[in-house]
C-alpha cells in the first residue's frame, strides 16, 4: 500500500488523465521495407520528419504499456518491481510529452538525445518484470502452477514484443545519425545479412560464457553459404541463436561433463532457398522431458539454477552474460522471431524421440524469406 501512494504522490493525476487519453489513441505500424528505404536517405528532412513521427507515437505506445501496468491478474500489478517498471514508463511519457513541437534540426538533436536516454532508461525492463513475477510466485499458493498464469504470459508476450518495437524505433532513429555508417547499414538493419556470418558471431559469443562457466564447452559446427544474405537486423538473429546455443551448450555440456566420452558438437546448418532459409540447430544434450514441454515458452520456465535470486537486491541483471536460469530465453527469442511475421515452435515427433524446435522469420515485403532454426534434440536413450 505504501508503495502506491508514493506512486500517486510522484505522479500527478493530470499526467496519469494524459495517458489515459494517449493511450487510447491509434498506433502506427512501421515495416521493415519502409524502414529501409527511408532510413537510406538520412536527409535533414527526413530525420526531422522521422523525429516529428516519433514525438506522436512514442507517447501513445508508451502510455498504453504503462495502462496496462496498472491493472494485471493476482495483484502483480502492486509488485515493488513492477511499480519501478511502470514508474519507467511514465517518466518516458513525461519527458516525451513535455518536449515542444520539433521545428528544425536543433530540436531534432535534442530530442534524439532525449529517446536515446529513454532507451537506456527502459534497458532492464525484462529482468525487472522477472523480478516482480517471481515476487508474485513466491507469496503464491504453491498449488498453481506456471499454465495456470496463462493470462501474465499472455501479457508479457505482448508487452515484450511492444517494447521490442518501441526500441526498433528509437534505435533507428539514433542510428540514422551515425555519419560513417557501416556498409550495407541502414541503422540497425542490414541490407545483405549473412545468416551464417550471425550464427558465428553468436555462437562464440555463447561458447565464451559456456566456456567460462564450465571451464570447458562442445564445439560447434557451423555449415552453409556464407555469401548468402538478405535483408535483417542482425542483431535480432544473433539474439536468436546466442539463446538456442547457449541452451544446446549447456545440455550438451551437463550431459559429458563427467564422461569420458568426448562431447558431440552442437552443429548448426543454414541452407538457403531462393525463397526460404532454413537454420537448423541440433544437439544431442538429452532433449527437453516432456513434462517440461508445455511450460517451455513461459516466462520463468527453467530448470537451471534462477540467478535471479542472488540479485534480487540489486534488481539488474547482465542476462546477455548468463548461460541459463532466467527462462526466458525461447519466449523472448520467439518474439524476436515473430516481430518481422515469423514464429518459433516446438514439435515433438512422438518414436523417435526427437524435439525439433522451428523458428521462421519472413521479411515481410522485402525478400520472402522464412527461417526455420530447428532444434534437433534426443530424448535420454533409455
Ligand atoms: N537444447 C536443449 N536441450 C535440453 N533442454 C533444453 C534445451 N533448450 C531448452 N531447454 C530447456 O528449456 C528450459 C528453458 O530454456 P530458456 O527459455 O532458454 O531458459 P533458460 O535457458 O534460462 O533456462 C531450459 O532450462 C532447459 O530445461
Ligand atoms: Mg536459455
Amino acid at each position: 500500500m505504501a508503495v502506491r501512494k508514493k506512486l500517486c504522490d510522484s505522479f500527478s493525476k493530470s499526467l496519469m488523465d494524459e495517458v489515459h487519453r494517449w493511450g487510447c489513441m491509434k498506433q502506427t505500424g512501421v515495416s521493415l521495407k519502409y524502414m529501409m528505404e527511408f532510413g537510406s536517405r538520412p536527409t535533414d528532412r527526413n530525420l526531422l520528419i522521422s523525429a516529428q513521427f516519433l514525438h506522436k507515437e512514442l507517447p501513445i505506445r508508451i502510455a498504453r504499456r504503462a495502462i496496462e501496468l496498472e491493472s494485471l491478474p493476482y495483484g502483480l500489478s502492486d509488485k515493488a518491481a513492477v511499480l519501478k517498471v511502470r514508474d519507467w514508463y511514465l517518466d518516458s511519457f513525461r519527458d516525451l510529452r513535455s518536449f515542444n513541437d520539433i521545428k528544425d534540426m536543433n530540436d531534432e538533436r535534442e530530442f534524439t538525445q532525449m529517446i536515446k536516454a529513454v532507451k537506456v532508461r527502459h534497458n532492464n525492463v525484462v529482468p525487472m518484470m522477472a523480478l516482480g513475477v517471481q515476487q508474485l510466485k513466491k507469496g503464491m499458493n504453491p498449488k498453481i502452477v506456471y499454465e495456470d498464469l496463462d493470462e501474465i504470459h499472455q501479457f508479457l508476450d505482448r508487452f515484450y514484443l511492444s517494447r521490442i518495437g518501441i526500441r526498433m524505433l528509437i534505435g533507428q532513429h539514433v542510428e540514422l545519425h551515425n555519419p560513417n555508417p557501416p556498409l550495407h547499414c541502414v541503422g540497425y538493419i542490414h541490407t545483405k545479412m549473412s545468416p551464417v556470418e550471425v550464427a558465428r558471431i553468436a555462437s562464440e559469443d555463447a561458447r565464451s560464457i559456456c566456456l567460462r562457466e564450465y571451464g570447458s564447452a562442445p564445439e560447434i559446427n557451423i555449415y552453409g553459404d556464407p555469401s548468402f544474405n538478405f535483408p535483417y537486423v542482425p542483431t535480432h538473429l544473433h539474439l536468436m541463436v546466442f539463446e538456442l546455443v547457449k541452451n544446446s551448450l549447456r545440455a550438451v555440456q551437463e550431459k559429458f561433463m563427467d564422461s569420458d566420452r568426448v562431447a558431440p558438437p552442437v552443429r548448426i546448418i543454414v541452407a538457403d532457398g531462393i525463397e526460404d532459409v532454413t537454420i537448423k540447430v541440433s544437439d544431442e544434450g538429452g532433449g527437453i522431458p516432456r513434462s517440461g514441454l508445455s511450460n517451455i515458452f513461459t516466462y520463468l520456465y527453467s530448470t537451471a539454477k534462477n540467478p535471479l535470486d542472488e540479485n534480487a537486491d540489486l534488481g539488474v541483471a547482465d542476462t546477455a552474460m548468463t548461460m541459463a536460469g532466467y527462462g526466458y530465453g525461447l519466449p523472448i527469442s520467439r518474439l524476436y522471431a515473430r516481430y518481422f511475421g515469423g514464429d518459433l515452435q516446438i514439435i515433438s515427433m512422438e518414436g523417435y524421440g526427437e524435439i525439433r524446435i522451428l523458428c521462421s522469420f519472413s521479411v515481410q515485403n522485402v525478400y520472402a524469406a522464412s527461417i526455420y532454426l530447428s532444434l534437433h534434440l534426443y530424448h535420454a536413450i533409455l
